[in-house]
């Protein structure tokens, strides 16, 4: 008799994307004449630049004709989108990644849901809270989260690192050593970035202690800020202890595309074990390459004529977050983020809390966010707003605000 992996069943009911919808779905049907504009999920709305469809039609084009078309893609990636990331993404900016450190996949979701199975059953994890569900959810399906406590919202055995507006959204070190930290900067979802210094002192720590850090940077194409560093491995000592994970999704519109890689650099080793080795193995074994098209795409990204287009596509983003920021601080609104990250945090005026926030913006400026609790307990009191709707929807959007 077959038995099912019952971790799935400890994880609470219902997904905060799918309560948001169901919510607003409901207050459509029996208001159909509000036009309900939604800053909720972080989803880009601007089409794919002219260079990237030139390079996808292309690509395409390959695959009809025997001479040019591709099968399988080699498990990591095409070496020529590897050798490409390596050299803009870090030789550019001094980082010391090469291309064979470099693993393609079809996203960050993926990657930052599967890169816990490389390690032990026993590992403490560390997350910020609030934080992107996925750390936490995938930890708990391989059942290394404990038991789930619901009137405090939080698993027994993972670390929780509180981050509110008194630490500038970056968490102090926790009182208990974790194994694997997880951190994501710029952040989803309080909009902040982290120093170079702060960070350094997070690589030093994991190096003491013996920690890995899994570093998510889905955003890194959003910082303006030039204190910020862009990646893990501008710190010395990232290389043996930080994974970074990217994502083709904010910086070029691929969430519906598919594309990202993570960094696995050939120093972190346990044992006398790779890191490095146990993901090729586990991504050769479970993964059989993103396809050719994509990756194809991805390398107009870094083309001159695609970097020119996705800054003035990013540029769009960020003039909404200034919209945003500008707006709901006139209106008087304490908000957060915004400035490296397509992500803005406010506080719910009034004491109210994030889901009666949520209503209060739905029935009376007919606009949809995020609830900051759903993020974590210490996202309570707060509320996310993005930055990917059109610049008519979120100047729209942010003039109900204010009135409300
Ligand atoms: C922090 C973070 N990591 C990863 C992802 C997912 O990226 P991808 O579309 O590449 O799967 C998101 C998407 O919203 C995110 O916010």
């Amino acid at each position: 008799m077959y038995n099912i992996n019952r971790n799935y069943l400890k994880l609470p009911g219902s997904y905060l994307f799918s309560t948001i919808g169901r919510k607003s779905r409901e207050y459509q049907s029996t208001h159909p004449e509000a036009d309900v504009i939604s800053l909720g999920i972080g989803d880009v709305t601007q089409p794919l630049a002219p260079a990237i469809i030139k390079a996808l039609h292309e690509a395409v084009d390959d695959m009809a004709h025997a001479e040019t078309f591709h099968g399988y893609s080699p498990d990591l990636g095409y070496s020529w989108l590897r050798e490409t990331i390596a050299k803009n993404d870090y030789e550019d900016r001094n980082c010391d990644v090469t291309a064979d450190e470099i693993f393609i996949s079809d996203g960050a979701k993926s990657d930052s849901g599967n890169i816990q199975e490389i390690f032990a059953q026993n590992q403490r994890i560390a997350v910020c809270d609030p934080v992107y569900p996925v750390y936490v959810d995938s930890n708990v399906m391989a059942g290394r989260c404990g038991t789930y406590d619901k009137a405090a919202e939080r698993w027994s055995d993972v670390i929780y690192m509180p981050c509110t507006a008194d630490n500038g959204f970056t968490p102090s070190f926790p009182k208990e050593d974790p194994d694997i930290i997880y951190l994501c900067y710029p952040n989803n979802p309080t909009g902040a970035s982290i120093t170079k210094e702060r960070l350094q002192d997070w690589v030093d720590y994991a190096n003491r202690i013996g920690a890995v850090i899994i570093y998510d940077a889905a955003y890194e194409a959003y910082i303006s800020d030039s204190e910020v560093p862009h990646s893990i491995y501008e710190c010395e000592g990232a290389r043996t202890c930080a994974i970074e994970i990217r994502s083709f999704s904010k910086n070029a519109g691929f969430t519906g595309t598919r594309l990202g890689f993570t960094v696995i650099p050939k120093e972190i080793e346990r044992d006398g074990v790779k890191l490095h080795s146990l993901w090729a193995r586990r991504h050769g074994t479970k993964f059989n390459g993103a396809p050719y098209i994509v990756q194809k795409a991805a390398m107009a990204v870094y083309s001159e004529e695609g970097k020119a287009e996705l800054k003035e596509q990013i540029g769009y983003y960020k003039r909404n977050c200034r919209v945003i920021m500008d707006g709901l601080k006139e209106a008087g609104y304490d908000v957060y983020g915004g400035v490296d990250a397509p992500y803005i945090w406010l506080k719910t005026p009034g004491h109210m809390t994030s889901w009666e926030f949520f209503d209060r913006l739905l029935s009376h400026a007919n606009v949809v966010g995020t609830p900051g609790s759903g993020f974590g307990p210490s996202g309570e009191g707060y509320f996310r707003l993005t930055a990917f709707g059109s610049y008519e929807n979120t100047k729209e959007a942010v003039r109900r605000i204010a009135r409300m």
